[in-house]
């Protein structure tokens, strides 16, 4: 269940009030389940997986991408998995952790693991949305963020695309204000 941490430290856990900060953003946040099937959990619970586990886990949420493919135009969907043992981590998380935007979505349902997404709001203000296992986020193009681990170095997420040659960091130089 996603929560919001405000810069004074403060956290926000009412899904109602969420919501209502979130579409202030035009950014929609959904409680799905994750997938209940034995076998995925327990890829789900492996640190890595192979490009055909993968597939199995994405195949079983694929009713949620049939559904986002009819009526939001999303065309294409992968796994991305971090860890503490991915390679170049480091490099991989300090390419999102500064303020950019997209000039497409950024649409991501996460199935294990969490991460925290940092936003902008219109008098400047930021907070960060902590994301876990069941959370389905949708991030307008254009919509200034970040995206850090923190503590947590796992997470497992579905990313859906309408075309991927949009989905590339654009910084907009704005200073963080979490450090
Ligand atoms: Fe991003």
């Amino acid at each position: 269940m996603a929560k919001i941490i405000q810069s004074d430290r403060s956290e926000e856990r009412e899904p109602g009030r969420i919501a209502r900060r979130l579409a202030a953003l035009g950014i929609t946040l959904q409680s799905w389940p994750a997938p209940h099937d034995a076998k995925v959990s327990a890829l789900l619970a492996k640190q890595d997986l192979s490009a055909d586990e993968r597939e199995i886990v994405l195949a079983s949420v694929d009713d949620r991408f049939e559904d986002l493919k009819r009526h939001m135009g999303y065309m294409a969907r992968d796994l991305i998995v971090i860890h503490e043992d991915v390679p170049g981590l480091g490099d991989l998380l300090r390419r999102f952790d500064s303020v950019h935007y997209h000039e497409d979505d950024e649409v991501r349902y996460v199935l294990e693991g969490s991460g925290y997404f940092g936003f902008v709001e219109p008098d400047g203000g930021q907070f960060l949305l902590e994301v876990a296992a069941g959370d389905y986020l949708n991030v307008p193009a254009r919509t200034e963020h970040w995206f850090e681990m923190k503590q947590s170095r796992r997470i497992k997420a579905v990313r859906y695309f309408t075309d991927t040659t949009g989905w590339v960091p654009v910084y907009t130089q704005r200073v963080r204000q979490f450090a």
